[in-house]
This record gives C-alpha cells, sequence and structure tokens, in this order.
C-alpha cells in the first residue's frame, strides 16, 4: 500500500498535489512519501515480532540522508555497500552498532574506516579479502568483527543481473567450503567471527529459493558449532520483492514465518537487509510531456525525464507502471503510446504501448511508478542532463531534499590541462 492517489481527479502525495510540487521544484523530480516509507518498515519490522532481529535497511536502494532519518527515527539500522554509504547512515544518525558493511571488494581505507567506527560487522566475501582484512586490524590494534557471505548455489529465479547466490555470480563464498574458511578465520588474530550471511537476490517474487537458502544456512551452524566455531548472528540479506506490474509476492509475514520455520531454532541474532521493500513504491518520478509524437507506426509522448534520471527499464527490461497526474475520466478515450525520454538512444524508453489518455499534450504531467528504489541513486549525468532532484512529503508538507543540480554545477566539475590554456 501507498500513499499515491488521486484526490479530486489530481495525484497527490499524501496531502499534497503533484501539479502544486512540480510548479514549485521544476520537472523531472522524484517524490517519496514519509508515511509510506514508514509504513512498509513497520510491516517489515513487525514480522519479526518476537525474534531478537535488526532491520538494516540495504541504503543502495535510497540513500538519500532524508530517507535514511526517516527510517533510522523508527529504529532502522543501515546495510553499507561502500565507505560513502557508511558516513551518509551515521551522519543521518543510524548508530554503528547497527551498521553492517557488505559488498564484494572492501578497500584497505574503508576497511580502515569501518574499524574506526567500531560497526557492528563487516561481511567478508573471499579468502583474499578475509586476509586482508586481517592485516588492517592488526595494525590498528583491533579485531574485526566479521561473517563470511555464503553463497549458497540457489537460483533465486530473477533478473540474470541481480541474482547472487549462483555459483556462477561473484559473490560471496562457496557453501561447499564454508567451513573450511571458517576454520581459517578462527585462527586469525585481527578477526572476530560473530556471524555468517547470505544474499540470493533481489525482486523475489517466490518463498522457496529463501526457503533452500535459509535452510542449507542452517545446516552450516550447526556443523560450525560442533567445530566449536560459534555464530550469533545470522544476516539473511534482503531481497523481497515489490509489485511493479501486478506481481504478488508474499507478504513480510509469511516471509517472517518462513525465517521462523528455517533459522528460528538457532537461537540467533537475525539481520535483514530490505532496500526496495521499503523504499520502492514510496517513490515516484514525475515528469511532463514535451510533444506527442505520431508515427506511422507508434504514437510517441516524449517526457522531460529520461533513462539517465530511470536507469531500470533499459538495464533491466523493468516494467514501471506510468500514470497520468490527472486521472483520466470514464469515459476519455485511452490510447497505447510509447513512453520516451530525450536522450539520443532507443533504450531511452519507459515503457511501450501503454495506455495513457488519447488527448494528453505537451505541458501534462506523468508519474512513473515504483521509483523510490534504485532510481535516483542509479541517476547519471548522461548527455549533460543535470541530476533531478528529490522531494519528501510529510503529511501536508514537503521539503526539497536534494536540489537540482545546475548544469553550470555540473561543467564545472571539468578541469581543463594546463597545456591547452
Ligand atoms: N543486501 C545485499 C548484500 C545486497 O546486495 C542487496 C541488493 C540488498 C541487501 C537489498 O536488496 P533488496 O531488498 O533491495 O532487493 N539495481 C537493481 C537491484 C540491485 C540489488 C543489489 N543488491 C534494480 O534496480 O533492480
Amino acid at each position: 500500500m501507498n500513499h499515491f492517489d488521486y484526490i479530486d481527479g489530481v495525484l497527490h502525495a499524501e496531502g499534497i498535489a503533484i501539479p502544486k510540487l512540480a510548479d514549485k521544484v521544476g520537472t523531472p523530480f522524484f517524490c517519496y512519501s514519509t508515511a509510506t516509507l514508514e509504513r512498509h518498515y513497520r510491516v517489515y519490522a513487525d514480522a519479526f515480532t518476537g525474534l531478537d532481529a535488526t532491520v538494516c535497511y540495504a541504503l543502495k536502494a535510497n540513500s538519500n540522508q532524508a530517507v535514511i532519518k526517516t527510517l533510522a527515527r523508527l529504529g532502522a539500522g543501515a546495510d553499507v555497500v561502500s565507505v560513502g554509504e557508511m558516513r551518509r547512515a551515521l551522519r543521518a544518525g543510524v548508530p554503528p552498532s547497527k551498521l553492517i558493511f557488505s559488498g564484494v571488494g572492501k578497500a584497505d581505507a574503508e576497511m580502515r574506516e569501518a574499524l574506526e567506527a567500531d560497526i557492528a560487522q563487516i561481511n567478508v566475501e573471499s579468502v583474499p579479502e578475509l586476509e586482508e582484512l586481517n592485516r588492517v586490524a592488526l595494525d590498528m590494534g583491533k579485531k574485526a568483527r566479521i561473517a563470511l557471505r555464503i553463497n549458497p548455489h540457489v537460483d533465486a529465479k530473477t533478473h540474470e543481473k541481480i541474482a547472487t547466490g549462483k555459483a556462477e555470480n561473484k559473490f560471496g563464498i562457496d557453501w561447499t567450503r564454508a567451513i573450511e574458511i571458517y576454520r581459517q578465520a578462527a585462527k586469525m588474530d585481527g578477526i572476530e567471527i560473530t556471524g555468517i550471511a547470505m544474499h540470493i537476490g533481489s525482486q523475489l517474487t517466490d518463498l522457496s529459493p529463501f526457503r533452500e537458502a535459509f535452510t542449507r544456512l542452517a545446516g552450516l551452524v550447526e556443523q560450525l558449532r560442533a567445530e566449536g566455531i560459534d555464530i550469533r548472528n545470522l544476516d539473511l540479506g534482503g531481497g523481497l520483492g515489490i509489485a511493479y506490474q501486478g506481481e504478488t509476492p508474499p507478504l513480510p509475514d509469511a516471509y517472517g514465518q518462513m525465517v521462523r520455520e528455517t533459522v528460528g531454532h538457532l537461537g540467533c541474532h537475525i539481520t535483514l537487509e530490505p532496500g526496495r521493500l521499503i523504499v520502492g513504491n514510496a517513490g515516484i518520478l514525475v515528469s511532463r510531456v514535451m510533444y506527442v509524437k505520431d508515427g506511422e507506426a507508434k504514437r510517441f509522448v516524449i517526457l522531460d525525464a529520461a533513462m539517465n534520471d530511470l536507469i531500470r527499464p533499459t538495464l533491466y527490461n523493468a516494467y514501471h507502471e506510468i500514470i497520468a497526474v490527472d486521472q483520466p475520466g470514464k469515459d476519455d478515450k485511452i490510447a497505447l503510446v510509447d513512453v520516451v525520454g530525450p536522450v539520443c538512444e532507443t533504450g531511452d524508453t519507459f515503457g511501450k504501448d501503454r495506455p495513457l489518455p488519447d488527448a494528453i499534450k505537451p505541458g501534462d504531467l506523468v508519474a512513473i511508478c515504483s521509483a523510490g528504489a534504485y532510481g535516483a541513486v542509479m541517476s547519471s549525468t548522461y548527455n549533460t542532463r543535470a541530476l533531478a532532484p528529490e522531494v519528501l512529503v510529510r503529511e501536508d508538507q514537503f521539503a526539497v531534499i536534494r536540489p537540482r543540480q545546475s548544469i553550470d554545477e555540473l561543467i564545472a566539475l571539468d578541469r581543463i590541462p594546463d597545456w591547452m590554456e
């Protein structure tokens, strides 16, 4: 459920009419709803009531400080994958004790900063990384609290670019070698083993791959304990999907139940790393129609937003619903149109054969839905298009939480070598 609804025929974010925001900040812009963020966080966190669990929001989905702070105030921790994300989380008020550093390759400087900040756990993904972390920790006179991220060789049955738990994926340590590498880690003086981690992929719409992976994880924990290696924290990753196009992903409650059934008996602290589920449907990308072009084969609705703002459709063939901000009337004729951006690539297409009002015209606003996760964070300045602003709504208030970048700011990042002066 989200809080983007038509009120008197006009799309609103909570109590604010989208056209009012468009007038204030210009288009395109991302718009997030506080009530939706809070609701998604609560529904997810409530699914683990009674378990010793921490929800560490995966910042990569949307790392605006205002979004992080909204969640941190509800008790969320953070899952970060770079020192940049770690600084964002700390500055937004996430306590180090609820911070997990994941990712397939951490630089020395990142390890140092994480150890300095005394975060809860660093998830290690290979033997060379483990050895490096051991060296860095010893050099600093510290012990690094770690989990090994295990690749369980389970097919998450999601888009190939966001599946992470198969043998051919670059992530984690093969589960078949886990015990041997834990034994190695247990001998390292700069390493303190605290947990075991897993993340099998993103946008999963079925519980069975999770069930298979967590069952494998539970087996490993029992084997490790039999060897005298105590595992206190299970990091189960994120990955629970959302509805983009009428999918019916399992509800957080069902996911929570499956977690209880597979790993509940181990008596471990559980860390969860949801990203998309919290923010995906809490955000839209608002754009203005620039032109309507009737081609021989198609009608094209050309927006002022483009693939640089939201890369998901072209990168993953992802479906994002596109709706008119002015609600079509019951008797209004609907046409099937291709909704495209102005960037010079055929891939700059948000959707093909989409139903929009036949009378849609330049100046009208549309909302590209489900753009809260992996939207603004993946945007670029391709075609020297400035980054779009982000707006956070709370009831009848709104705030610009990232202003529009100016084109001059963007160009000013370049430097001309002396020899050209
Ligand atoms: N934890 C780890 C270690 C991850 O790698 C990820 C996502 C998450 C948690 C959060 O997963 P979520 O709950 O959001 O599914 N850009 C892609 C998604 C990439 C996900 C990468 N890892 C997209 O737009 O679909």
